[in-house]
Parts: structure tokens; sequence; C-alpha cells
């Protein structure tokens, strides 16, 4: 690895770490004897639909500068999709469209954190948010989920309460969970919701597997509560539900008073999403319910495969998730998940991501990604028993 000691660029981005799950993929990327399940996708290609919708839009010559808060037809597609999902309506000005749900985090701690500031953050978490506070100058920080005995996780938010100080601009929360696949509860929103109008705090609740959940409704959201008037920012995505990782699409829920903020951090991060893929974004969204259907039967599927071979190895303690498509697993005895999945990757030429990428909660646990064929997964778990037993 180059050393990046002698760079003169800001402290803060020299000292950012490189995410561990690229450490792992940039070890067996490339090698087609792999079974790569270290990051959060799946094998399924973007449906047919989207990708017409998208040569159409080019070929109609939708590709000139557009809105920055996106495209007026996509807004209110969003507006209309999310208002059928959840108890109270959204409207079309409180949605931004950004270039990938990781864009949108960029932007909301662009927007919140000063340097010095800290965002309370529930963990394990994927790394991302945290980066985007540290390279604002803030701090992001980590309060852990409690591990519950048999696998699965529960939340302590007396504990996420009592992390708030006077530099805390707003809690994270990650539901359904990567990596944990937790979910938080009404009730739990509720609290949550009070504690941050009480104390003039944002809440930034990050809902990209919003749709990948396991039970019969959509899982618990902020929107079912949330006043326009809220400190309340939604994150979104067309990455997981839609196959469309490698589009960079996604939206934010924001107060309408946010919006002309955004609207000038969009001009000087992007100057808006790009025009044709926004226009695939709207028959995503009016024409995907059958595809998201069959993609998380597929991955339930996959999970149970997953979860009933990995409970059966000897060493291993992990709980059926009920969103998301991670079996985020303890496995007794590990004290370095990182070294463990890199001797995991060369002998049994499986990809996982180690625990320690998702805070220091993490450690000791492995995240395998289910979404992909079932018969992959019981393959790939097979061929890591003997790591496992
Ligand atoms: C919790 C969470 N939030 C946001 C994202 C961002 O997704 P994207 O940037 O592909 O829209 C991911 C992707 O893995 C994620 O796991």
């Amino acid at each position: 690895m180059t050393s990046t000691e002698s760079i003169p660029v800001r402290d803060a981005i020299r000292d950012l770490r490189a995410s561990r799950i690229a450490e792992i993929s940039a070890l067996g990327m490339g090698d087609p004897d792999v079974i790569a399940l270290w990051y959060g996708e799946g094998d399924l290609p973007t449906p047919d639909f989207i990708g017409r919708a998208a040569n159409a839009a080019i070929e109609a010559g939708h590709t000139f500068y557009t809105y920055k808060a996106g495209l007026p037809e996509l807004r209110s597609a969003i507006a209309g999709y999310l208002t059928g999902l959840y108890a109270r309506p959204t409207a079309a000005e409180r949605i931004l469209v950004s270039s990938s749900g990781m864009s949108a985090l960029m932007l909301v701690a662009q927007a919140l954190i000063d340097p010095g500031d800290n965002l309370v953050i529930i963990a394990p978490i994927w790394p991302n948010i945290a980066a985007a506070v540290s390279i604002m100058g803030g701090e992001p920080r980590l309060v852990a989920l409690d591990p519950v005995p048999g696998g699965g996780w529960s939340l302590d938010l007396g504990r996420i309460f009592a992390a708030c100080d006077t530099r805390t601009r707003g809690i994270f929360i990650n539901s359904p969970g990567n990596p944990t696949g937790w979910m938080i509860s009404a009730g739990e929103i509720e609290d949550l919701l009070a504690f941050a109008r009480a104390r003039g705090l944002w809440l930034i609740a990050d809902e990209v597997y919003g749709r990948i959940v396991y039970g019969n409704r959509p899982a618990p959201s902020f929107l079912d509560q949330g006043a326009p008037e809220d400190r309340l920012i939604v994150v979104n995505s067309f990455s997981k539900s839609w196959a469309m990782t490698g589009w960079r699409l996604g939206w934010l829920t924001i107060p309408p008073d946010l919006l002309p903020v955004m609207e000038k951090l969009v001009e000087f991060n992007t100057s808006g999403s790009p025009t044709f893929l926004q226009h695939a974004g709207i028959a995503a969204i009016r024409e995907g319910e059958p595809f998201i259907a069959r993609f998380v039967a597929r991955c339930r599927a996959a999970r149970d495969v997953a979860i009933d071979a990995l409970q059966a190895c000897r060493r291993v303690e992990v709980a059926r998730p009920d969103g998301a498509f991670y079996a985020f697993f303890r496995v007794d005895g590990i004290a370095d998940s990182l070294a463990f999945a890199k001797d995991a990757l060369g002998r049994t030429k499986v990809g996982l991501a180690p625990g320690s990428a998702f805070g220091p909660m993490g450690e000791g646990y492995l995240r395998l990604c289910f979404a992909r064929d079932p018969r992959i997964i019981a393959e790939a778990v097979d061929r890591l028993r003997p790591l496992l037993d």
C-alpha cells in the first residue's frame, strides 16, 4: 500500500482508514473461483424495463443539466411511492434526488457537521456514514446495540440519549440495519422523535433496506410518524430494492425549509443527478413492485439456507434477520475478524466482510451477503464449514 504520510492533504483525509471490506475484496477480486459475498449487493442485473427507460431517455435527448433537487416528475413519483407505503403522506417538496445513497449521506454530513461536532451513530454500522462525518472534521460517536444471547441485537435508548452532549448534531439510525439486520420498533421511533424534538437534534434515518424485509409489512419507518417540520432526514437509494447499485441514484426526504440548503450543496457537489438516469428512476418506482417481490422472495430463500447452515456450525452464533440481506455471525474464539476473513478467502475462496469493518463492537463477527441464488449460498457455507466447526 502506498504511504500517504507526506502528501499535503487535510489531516482528516490523511487519517481516514480505507474500508476493511475493500481490503478483503482487493485480495480476491477477479478470481473466478471466489464466491464474493463481501459487498452489499445482489447478483441480479437491473431489470430490463429500467435499462430500457434509460436508453429511451438518452434517445429522447434527456442529456442536459437539470433541476438540482431532481426532475419534478421523479420527485412526485417518489413522494407518491412513500405516501403509499407509510402512515403519513410525503409531499414532493420534501424530496431531493441524489447521486446515490452514499452521496445523500455526504450531503447530510456537509449540511450538519462543523469541526468538533459529533453524530451519535447506532452500531455496528456500515462504515461510510462515520467516514463522512470524519471528512467534515466531526466525530462519529458509535453507540453499540446490545447482542442478544443466541444472536440478534437490541437497542438501549438510554445509552443513545446519554451519549448526546452539547456538540451532538443528531442521531443516525440505520434500520433495517447493515450489517446486523436489526429493525427498530414503532415505539423506539416514537421515543427518538420525542427526544430529538426536546433537544433540538437531527434524526437521520437510513432506510435503504426498508423494502428488504421478510415479514408481511414494510419495516417501521420514521416516515410513519415524523412530521414535515421535524428535524428528520430519511436517506434512501435505488441500489438495493431495484438492483441498481452501479447506477448511483438515491434520494433524501427532508423538511421543506432544508431544501434550498441542499440544492446549494447539490450545485457544488454534482450539479444534479444524471438526467436520463432519473427517467429510469421514474420507471423503477412506477413499475418495480413485481421485481421487488421476486427479489425479496429469493433473498428470503437464501437467508434460510445461510442461517440454517451457519446455525449448524458448532462455533457460530447467528439469528435469522428479519430485514436487509446479511448474515452477521459471531464465531467463537475469533479475536481478529480481518485476519479470519483473509484466511477464509485464501483457504475456501469465499469472500466475507470482517465484522471489525462495522465498528469495534463488530469484532469477532463476519458478514455474509446472502442476496444470491440460494445454491451459491449453500456452496459458500459448505466451503466455510471446516473453519466454523
Ligand atoms: C446502510 C447503507 N446505507 C447506504 C448505502 C448506500 O447505497 P448506495 O450508495 O449504493 O445508494 C448502503 C450501501 O451499501 C448501505 O448499506
